[in-house]
């Protein structure tokens, strides 16, 4: 372990890093591919376009399925008259509500109980505009999309309410799912004695994951069994709801998938998408592949939730944080319970005397929220770090140092000790880069010609840990290693990552390692969500290959398997506050005739764990953070009150950051080390997204002296008359 630690210390992900040769290959000491810049295995495929994602895999026989979505909110469906579909060429039938399989209504995530957006085709009631209210199976899929396109459904309507706000009288709390309300020490009588306070609302909209790859299925039957091609983030999870959905054994349910062109939470769980496959391939006895269009995948799928919050702070004349109140409510769907926590961050990141959160919902009749790349912690990080920054202003100190003053010894509210926390190696790393020193903290004091120029920065913590996974490794007469595990690659470098972790673990060669993932019949695995797949997953294969290690001393005749489980090592950790943490700075420069915002630097500095592939974690990190760039100043999901429908449920509506809004980014790693993963491990998946928006929101104060509380900072929000 020593020799591995001290691999870690200076590996900078800095520009030299980068555009040096990579590291590696195939002459690299066995012990030291974890910490190599491998390209992906995969990449040359993905080049030349022979990489297989879900819709380039054809099964033989394979028929088409096109979605009808609910051109109403809510109300009833009074009749479908599929004759014409019927009448059109190549169209096999139709599924709707009166001839789809039953599904069972217990289905749902582990977190959030029975899940109702599953419950396709199961009855004639709408409650979201967009709604799958049939599948129009052909031939081919210009032929399905013709017949969808003649399907002539007609509703009753009713009443919709899609208006979120915090002062909804539907408001009620949300499932305690992720721990209780912090309540610690008395907030009103430490507010009250604070020498200065801010009490100030933020508003964050519903955002999509924009995938690159849309939403694909392909299911056919095999002897009564699912076989099913699917773009999901967790291949053992998602067979494992589907089994529950169509009263299945597990055992009759395999989900596969090659590759994932992205994810952003928008693949976390079943989609639509697999759910209607499977029930048309059950129906007309043929392999069916429902795609998904880009308009689908935004209506059908899931978005991350409004949010509007409360962040109230009490100082002491010196910087010190009397009081943190965070309380947040979140815009629900009447389908489906859901989390967006974006209170957690409040109970880990600052010392104070008294720290209470609250977090609660509104049922709409939207389409039900689910995660999105960092869920709760970007739009919470956004309010409680644009608070912070409004503090710093009112105590007219560097907001620096309002971060110094407020590091806690332990965790804040649990009291249990952090096992590594490096949040001001973060802050003071990325501030030496950005050049910080010398700041004028006061706001709307640089001017380059019509342009308002300023600077802003924001921090945060980021859940860390494991879950549960199982890994078969054998090794194999010829003195390779095949190493098994329902991972899944979304983009990220899974698969080269996973390949060198178990190459270190085995000690030998990457060029002796085989590995087989996106597989649910490799066994019981963690997916790739909460930037837990690679902590998860290599602890399982380190676990396998250590005792595979052991076994292969006394030279038994080959192959020989091992399988790991780790359930019961992860729920035996000690109780402790384990987290990544970043510090983001950023520059903008403001038209203040036209509000145009553009940032012009980006600097992220980021505790996460010890790295396994500095190229992709940087390209993580980099790509984190412009999603992050792109939550400050560009998403949002936007709904028309009088339908209730999404009105920009498409690439030119919805405006995600382009090369053109995108600058200068550096993201690097601090040293870290997470001593309760077995090999230091941390994720770096979310954690680039988080601080952005707060950095971005306060760099516009700087430069314009008017805060932004309310995201997008689009032009209208920034002009000044
Ligand atoms: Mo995620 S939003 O953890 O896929």
């Amino acid at each position: 372990m020593t020799t591995r630690r001290q691999v870690l210390k200076g590996m900078g992900l800095g520009a030299a890093a980068v555009s040096a040769p990579i590291a590696g290959t195939a002459e690299a000491a066995p012990s030291e591919a974890i910490g190599s810049s491998w390209t992906r295995i995969e990449g040359k495929d993905k080049l030349r376009g022979r990489a297989r994602y879900t819709a380039d895999i054809p099964v033989e026989g394979m028929a088409h399925g096109a979605l009808v979505t609910s051109t109403i909110t809510r109300g009833l469906i009074s009749g479908i008259d599929a004759s014409a579909t019927l009448a059109s060429p190549g169209v096999i039938g139709v599924l709707d509500h009166r001839n789809a399989p039953r599904l069972n209504p217990q289905a749902g995530s582990p977190f959030f109980g029975p899940d109702g957006q599953f419950l396709l085709l199961q009855n004639d009631v709408i409650e979201h505009g967009g709604w799958p209210v049939a599948l129009v199976v052909a031939e081919t899929p210009e032929q399905a999309r013709a017949g969808a396109e003649r399907l002539r459904v007609s509703y009753v309507e009713q009443p919709h309410d899609i208006g979120f706000s915090a002062g909804h009288p539907l408001l009620r709390p949300a499932l305690p799912s992720f721990g209780p309300d912090a309540n610690k020490g008395d907030l009103d009588a430490e507010l009250a004695q604070s020498a200065v306070t801010v009490d100030e609302r933020y508003f964050t909209p519903p955002e999509s994951a924009c995938a690159m790859e849309p939403h694909a299925a392909t299911v056919w039957l095999e002897n009564g069994k699912i076989r099913a091609y699917d773009t999901n983030q967790a291949p053992f999870g998602v067979a494992q709801v589907l089994s529950v959905l169509f009263d299945k054994p597990l055992t009759d349910v395999r989900v596969e998938a090659e590759q994932l062109g992205g994810g952003f939470g928008g693949k976390t769980g079943v989609g639509p998408q697999l759910i209607l496959a499977t029930m048309a391939a059950m129906i007309f006895s043929r392999p069916v592949r429902v795609a998904l269009t880009r308009e689908e995948v935004f209506l059908t799928t899931s978005a991350r939730a409004a949010t509007e919050q409360r962040v109230r702070l009490g100082v002491d004349r010196d910087g010190r944080l009397r009081a943190i109140g965070h309380e947040a409510a979140f815009e629900l769907s009447v389908k489906a319970e859901y989390i967006e926590n974006c209170v957690e961050v409040a109970k880990v990141l600052y010392a104070a005397d008294a720290i209470r959160t609250r977090i609660n919902v509104v049922p709409l009749h939207i389409l039900p929220p689910n995660s999105l790349r960092a869920p709760g912690t970007a739009p919470g990080s956004f309010a409680l770090e644009s608070a912070m920054d409004e503090l710093a202003e009112r105590l007219r100190i560097d907001p620096l140092d309002l971060r110094r003053r407020n590091e806690p010894e332990v965790g804040p509210v649990s009291g249990h000790p952090f096992t590594s926390r490096n949040f001001l190696r973060c802050v003071e790393e990325g501030a030496r880069r950005f050049g910080w020193a010398g700041r004028d903290h006061r706001p709307r004091q640089r001017r380059e010609g019509h342009l308002l120029i300023g600077t802003g920065m924001a921090g945060t913590s980021f859940l860390t840990t494991a879950f549960p996974s199982s890994a078969t490794i054998t090794a194999e007469p010829d003195g390779t290693f095949t190493v098994a595990i329902a991972a899944m690659d979304i983009g990220t470098g899974a698969r080269t990552a996973l390949t060198a972790i178990s190459a270190d673990v085995l000690r030998v060669d990457r060029s002796r390692i085989r590995l087989r993932i996106g597989d649910s019949a490799l066994g019981p695995a963690w997916g790739a969500g909460g930037s837990l797949g690679t902590t998860s997953w290599s602890w399982a294969i380190s676990s396998a290959a250590e005792e595979l290690l052991t076994k292969l001393e006394s030279k038994p005749s080959l192959p020989v398997s091992v399988t790991s489980d780790t359930t019961n090592e992860i729920f035996s950790l000690p109780p402790r506050e384990r987290h990544a943490y970043s510090a983001i700075f950023a520059e903008v420069a403001v038209d203040p005739a036209t509000g145009e915002v553009r940032v012009r630097r980006l600097v992220g500095r980021f505790a996460v764990g010890r790295v396994v592939n500095p190229l992709m974690v940087r390209s993580q990190l980099v790509g984190g953070m412009i999603m992050g760039l792109s939550m400050a100043l560009h998403e949002q999901v936007v709904r028309d009150e009088v339908t209730g429908r999404q009105v920009n449920a498409d690439f030119a509506g919805y405006h995600f950051a382009a090369n053109a809004d995108v600058p200068f980014i550096d993201a690097d790693v601090v040293a870290d080390y997470e001593p309760d993963n077995p090999l230091g491990l941390k994720g770096p998946g979310e954690i680039g997204t988080v601080a952005v928006a707060a950095a971005v929101a306060n760099a516009v104060w700087h430069a314009t002296g008017k805060r932004q509380r309310r995201l997008p900072i689009t032009l209208d929000r920034v002009i000044e008359g």
